[in-house]
């Protein structure tokens, strides 16, 4: 695999991506829902990825795809060969709302193990990426690798959901970790959040439901500053299904998972 070739031609490929979906903002958009009522995709999440799909397969027809829309490959059962896993707009609900803080998210992974990954914030111009073993950068500046922290000063990426009465964890044991924690940040895009903590914004983020989609690129650029990224459980995280999903500044991961995530 040519990364470098790979790499050039990506970072263009999101440009022109980014360029169709800004002028989408003055266009009257198509909703519709998927799963249930808060599930939403539009016109432009479907367009955004078969424009992806299209220039993929253009550059090498070998390559497999998987798409959270579904213009490719549909059932992915292995990560063998060279594999594109693609979110065309992830926070859809921000895009439809907000008209910001939604990403393009692109991983290229080969035989399971991340090569390149990119994470486009498209209305703030913050083009996060990564080719394996090379470090990370935002835009043209280099991301400096993490430093510790303690968790009393630390910030938090977590949903109100964590703490309202539910049956898949220990809200009591969530709560204590809100009053521990300096603050708590939601912002209702997951590669968001996890280019927060890859930067040092946030020192954590997680969730109770992440697709491969969702993490798969944001895990690349991770790794190169040393923010780990695991399933609640501290297994590795799931590349082939929707998991439990966190990442963390490495000096609290530990203590996260052990301390305050019990689930039922
Ligand atoms: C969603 C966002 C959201 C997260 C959801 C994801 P989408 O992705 O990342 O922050 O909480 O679990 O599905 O559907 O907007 O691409
Ligand atoms: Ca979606
Ligand atoms: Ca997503
Ligand atoms: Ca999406």
């Amino acid at each position: 695999m040519d990364v470098i070739s790979i790499h050039e031609y990506t970072m263009e490929m999101i440009q022109e991506a980014a360029t169709r979906i800004r002028q989408s903002f003055t266009e009257k958009m198509e909703i519709e829902t998927k799963a249930n009522a808060n599930d939403l995709v539009t016109n432009i999440d479907k367009e955004t990825e078969q424009f992806i799909v299209e220039k993929i397969q253009a550059y090498d027809a070998s390559h497999r795809i998987f798409g959270e829309e579904g213009m490719s490959e549909e059932q992915f059962a292995d990560l063998k060969g060279v594999v594109w896993i693609v979110d065309p707009i992830d926070g859809t609900m921000n895009f439809i709302r907000q008209q910001r803080n939604f990403t393009i998210s692109i991983a290229i992974y080969e035989d399971g193990i991340g090569k390149l990954g990119y994470i486009y914030d498209v209305v703030r111009d913050e083009l996060y990426y990564a080719i394996a073993g090379q470090g990370a950068y935002v835009n043209e500046k280099r991301i400096q690798p993490l430093e510790p922290i303690e968790l009393d000063k630390a910030i938090i990426g977590i949903n109100a959901s964590w703490v309202a009465k539910n049956n898949r964890l220990n809200t009591e044991k969530i709560a204590k970790l809100i009053h521990t924690v300096r603050g708590t940040r939601s912002y209702g895009s997951a590669t968001i959040e996890m280019m927060y903590v890859a930067t040092g914004r946030l020192e954590s983020y997680m969730s109770m439901r992440l697709s491969p989609w969702d993490i798969a690129a944001g895990a690349v650029i991770a790794h190169e500053v040393g923010a780990k990224c695991t399933t609640l459980k501290g297994e590795p995280m799931n590349l082939l299904a929707q998991d439990t999903f966190i990442i963390a500044n490495p000096s609290i991961h530990e203590q996260l998972i052990s301390e305050y995530i019990e689930l039922i």
